[in-house]
């Protein structure tokens, strides 16, 4: 593809100025605590709307650091609003957008928000980063801001064989990812019509601290801690790319600074494995066994691989660090070691949405044939 980055375009360096929307939920506060971390002069913004996934406290380690809290300023706020977005944009090196609404589910259950996040707030942005390079462009301003997308494998589809690359088709086949693919499309419109400075990112699953409980991982580790049924959806052999949040976190990093403009990168685990073979693993990290899991009935649309092939990243000098042998039972160590954190995850419309989601499914489960 053109590179069509602005001469004008900034390195991100040190003491550049970084727009985090999302900041406050699992991947953006693991980049704010890496980019803060970083001590070197990097300034934060984050803008959160702090929906039900979003969490003040995750971002409580940066604030609780002098050094740290001055280079952070957190606005609450909503990316589809232009009269928030606009001022913060024309202060920013660069804009990160990790926010969106995140859960397939969700989405299955209430497509809207995912719409309006997804794909309106991202044209919002998008139309800010385009007022801000025009200003550069006439001399308003030193350089145009960077935007970088943060999207994920789901806009592939379901992979039956091989790997996705990063020239695929988006195939997406659930409200959520067809929401992802569509901001995505968004971003390269912008970048090939009006010469925007864009990146996209393509995470695989990710697994953590600070994820919001809906998700498998953190679901299953505190419902296995609590003794509450793991509800596994049809016959759990689905398969996940799994990727270690501290990992996705330095991909994105890694892209913002060295991706070329126009360009999309796939940020892969490099550990496929079947649902069964994760929630093995998870039972023998807390402690339970295979008589708590039930076999439920299965989420519409259920994609049943996704798998990215991560070499584009690779060739450009970055892969993931952490084995998912050592990154599981260190992540359900701090599930075990947070009930407070999970207690105000699961509060809010967390008892509603259990039951809306799982209330049947559990009612019609059936124990799991090991077997089968
Ligand atoms: P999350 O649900 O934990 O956090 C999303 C954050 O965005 C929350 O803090 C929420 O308050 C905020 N937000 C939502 N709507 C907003 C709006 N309109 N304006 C401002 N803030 C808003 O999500 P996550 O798992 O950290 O995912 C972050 C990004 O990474 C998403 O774009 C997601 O699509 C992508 N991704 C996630 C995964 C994964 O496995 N979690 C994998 C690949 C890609
Ligand atoms: P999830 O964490 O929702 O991520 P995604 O759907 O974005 O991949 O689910 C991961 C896998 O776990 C997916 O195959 C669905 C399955 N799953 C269950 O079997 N039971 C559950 O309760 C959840 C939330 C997920």
């Amino acid at each position: 593809m053109t590179d069509l980055r602005p001469d004008s375009a900034p390195a991100i360096g040190p003491g550049a100025h970084l727009l985090v929307t999302g900041g406050a939920g699992f991947i953006g506060s693991e980049l704010v605590r890496q980019l803060l971390a970083r001590r070197d002069g990097t300034r934060v913004t984050v803008l959160d709307k702090l929906t039900y996934a979003g969490n003040r406290a995750n971002l409580a380690e940066v604030e609780a650091d002098a050094g740290q809290a001055a280079r952070f300023t957190f606005v609450q706020g909503d990316i589809a609003d232009p009269s928030i977005v606009g001022p913060l944009a024309a202060e920013a090196d660069a804009i990160i957008n990790v926010a969106a609404e995140t859960h397939v589910d969700r989405s299955i259950l209430d497509p809207e928000a995912f719409l309006r996040t997804g794909v309106i707030g991202v044209h919002v942005l998008l139309e800010a980063v385009r007022g801000e390079t025009e200003r550069a462009r006439r001399g308003g301003r030193e350089h145009a801001p960077r935007f970088l997308q943060v999207s994920t494998d789901e806009v592939y589809g379901e992979v039956s064989e091989g790997r996705s690359t990063e020239t695929d088709a988006l195939a997406p086949r659930s409200p959520y990812a067809a929401a992802k693919a569509s901001g995505e499309l968004l971003v390269s419109a912008y970048a090939i019509t009006f010469g925007l400075d864009t990146v996209v990112t393509r995470g695989s699953n990710t697994y953590g601290p600070h994820q919001h409980p809906e998700k498998l991982i953190p679901l299953f580790t505190t419902n296995a801690l609590g003794g509450h049924p793991l509800p596994m959806y049809g016959d759990g052999m689905q398969i996940r790319d799994w990727l270690h949040v501290s990992d996705h976190a330095a991909g994105i990093d890694f892209v913002l600074r060295h991706g070329v403009t126009g360009e999309a990168y796939n940020v892969a685990g490099g550990t496929e494995l079947p649902n069964r073979e994760v929630i093995g693993r998870l039972l023998a990290a807390t402690g339970r066994d295979w008589s708590l899991v039930r076999t439920v009935p299965d989420r519409p649309g259920h994609d049943r691989r996704y798998a990215m092939d991560g070499s584009k990243l690779a060739a450009l000098g970055w892969r993931p660090r952490v084995d998912f042998a050592d990154g599981l039972p260190a992540t359900v160590a701090w599930y075990r070691d947070n009930p407070d954190w999970i207690a105000s995850a699961k509060s809010g419309d967390w008892d509603a949405y259990y039951a809306r989601q799982y209330g049947d499914r559990l009612a019609a489960g059936r124990a799991v044939d090991r077997t089968a």
